[in-house]
C-alpha cells in the first residue's frame, strides 16, 4: 500500500479522511472515523526507536500511518510492518504483556496511539473492527506456532 500521508502532511482537520484510508476502518460511516479520531495522538517515531518492548505490559495500540516497523518476538522470526498494519492489540486484547518488540525501521515513522481505554471503547462501539482485529489476532496466533523456531 503506498503510504497513507503521501498526499501531504496531517493537520487535525484532515486527520479523519486519513483514517477512511485504512483498511481496519473501511467501509465506517465518517461520523464513526471522527469519533474515532478523538481517540486517537498521532506520533511520530525516529529511525530505529524502539516503540513497545517484549514483556512490558500493554497500554495502547499502534496504526501505522506512514514507514516501516520490525516486530521482533522473542523466540520467533521477525515481520516487517507497513502503512495500514498495527500492532499493540494484543497484549490490550489479552492482558498479557507485550509479546515482542516493535522497532520504527531506517526512517521516521508515522503512528496513530490509542491508548488502553480508548482501544476498549473502539472496541464496544465498533464490531466491524473487532472482527478485522480477531482476524488478524488469529493469524498472528497461526504465524507464530507455525514459525517457532524452538
Ligand atoms: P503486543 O503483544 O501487544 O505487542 C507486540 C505486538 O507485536 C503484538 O501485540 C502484535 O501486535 C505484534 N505481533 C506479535 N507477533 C506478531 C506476528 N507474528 N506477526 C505480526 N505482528 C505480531
Amino acid at each position: 500500500m503506498a503510504a497513507l500521508t503521501g498526499t501531504g502532511s496531517v493537520s487535525a482537520n484532515d486527520w479523519t479522511n486519513v483514517l477512511a484510508e485504512v483498511p481496519l476502518f473501511a467501509g465506517l460511516p465518517k461520523r464513526h472515523l471522527k469519533a474515532i479520531a478523538k481517540l486517537a495522538r498521532i506520533q511520530r517515531v525516529a529511525a530505529y526507536s524502539e516503540i513497545v518492548r517484549a514483556g512490558d505490559p500493554g497500554d495502547a495500540f499502534y496504526l501505522i500511518l506512514d514507514g516501516t516497523v520490525t516486530v521482533r518476538p522473542p523466540r520467533r522470526r521477525a515481520v516487517t510492518l507497513g502503512s495500514g498494519a498495527y500492532f499493540g492489540e494484543l497484549a490490550l486484547i489479552t492482558d498479557a504483556p507485550r509479546s515482542a518488540t516493535v522497532v520504527a525501521d531506517g526512517e521516521e515513522v508515522l503512528v496513530a496511539r490509542i491508548g488502553s481505554k480508548g482501544f476498549a471503547k473502539l472496541l464496544e462501539n465498533e464490531p466491524k473492527v473487532s472482527v478485522r482485529l480477531l482476524r488478524t489476532l488469529a493469524g498472528r496466533l497461526q504465524a507464530s506456532e507455525s514459525s517457532a523456531s524452538h
